[in-house]
């Protein structure tokens, strides 16, 4: 892979001998990628942290084009979370910037590929041209979508369980909703996530052993794959080595092995 920002963007999946196309393993129908090393992966190229940022740009290319060339229904990629708002201030603008050029230079890319945008997270503390931007390019690629690419910026899951907490509460005090009647399936909906699939397999870059506040109740299940790779560094190769071990893993959800063999 290059990380040259330059490259003509073609509405053509550019893949064809490289590693996923001879990836004949199973393939989740949603992952969801906690991206993380672009700082240190400047950093040790003496390079200012928003030239990782940059960097990882690409690696969202690439595995965007990779997923959706294995006929996934979403990939869900943690841009921005809720914490990292305290950040220096010319790294959270650099950002900001950064979402904005990437939803202008992909957005026919995304739209040719049949890939639809979904960003998951609190919009309202976005400045507006880019909250603007997004959901211009999410009502632009519904229709005919084969994949869904779920983006969370200032997305926390915490920030998400309270505001669907607020909301069902809201919906009891309005008389719309009997309190004995909520379970699992009402939180569910009332999550940004709602409607669509938990992830199945949530891999995440730089070698960090933790979750960082990243979709806490949709996890709850899903299989963990770390790398020591930094995500500027990633690419289908990686992404294959992480859909042959999620191949390998047995999903028991409480159940014993002898159960599943039967
Ligand atoms: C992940 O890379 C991107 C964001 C959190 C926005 P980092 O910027 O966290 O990179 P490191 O962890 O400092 O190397
Ligand atoms: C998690 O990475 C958030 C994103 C990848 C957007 P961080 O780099 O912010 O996580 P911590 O601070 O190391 O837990
Ligand atoms: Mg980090």
């Amino acid at each position: 892979m290059t990380h040259d920002d330059s490259t003509d963007p073609s509405l053509d999946l550019t893949i064809d001998e490289r590693p996923v196309a001879s990836y004949d393993g199973g393939v989740p129908g949603h992952i969801a990628i906690i991206m993380d090393g672009n700082g240190r992966w400047a950093s040790r190229q003496d390079m200012p942290r928003i030239r990782g940022h940059r960097a990882g740009a690409s690696s969202v290319r690439a595995v965007v084009e990779a997923c959706r060339y294995l006929q996934m229904d979403v990939l869900t990629l943690y841009a921005f979370s809720t914490e990292n708002w305290s950040r220096p201030d010319d790294e959270v603008t650099g950002l900001m910037t950064l979402f904005d050029v990437y939803i202008e230079r992909e957005r026919e890319r995304l739209i040719g590929n049949d890939i639809r945008l979904q960003v998951i997270g609190d919009r309202e503390g976005l400045p507006a041209t880019l909250r603007d931007a997004i959901e211009e390019l999410e009502a632009a690629s519904v229709e005919d979508a084969e994949m869904t690419l779920q983006v969370a910026i200032n997305y926390g899951g915490r920030e998400e369980l309270v505001r669907a907490t607020r909301s069902i509460g809201e919906a009891v005090d309005a008389g719309e909703l009997d309190p004995d009647a909520i379970d699992e399936s009402t939180l569910e909906e009332h999550l940004y996530t709602a409607g669509r699939p938990d992830p199945d397999l949530v891999v995440r870059t730089s070698g960090e052993m933790r979750i960082s506040n990243f979709l806490l109740w949709q996890m709850a299940y899903s299989e963990l794959f770390v790398t020591e790779t930094l995500w500027p560094d990633f690419n289908e190769y990686e992404l294959v080595d992480a859909l042959r071990e999620f191949d390998d893993r047995e999903r028991r959800f409480g159940q014993t092995d002898q159960q599943l063999d039967s």
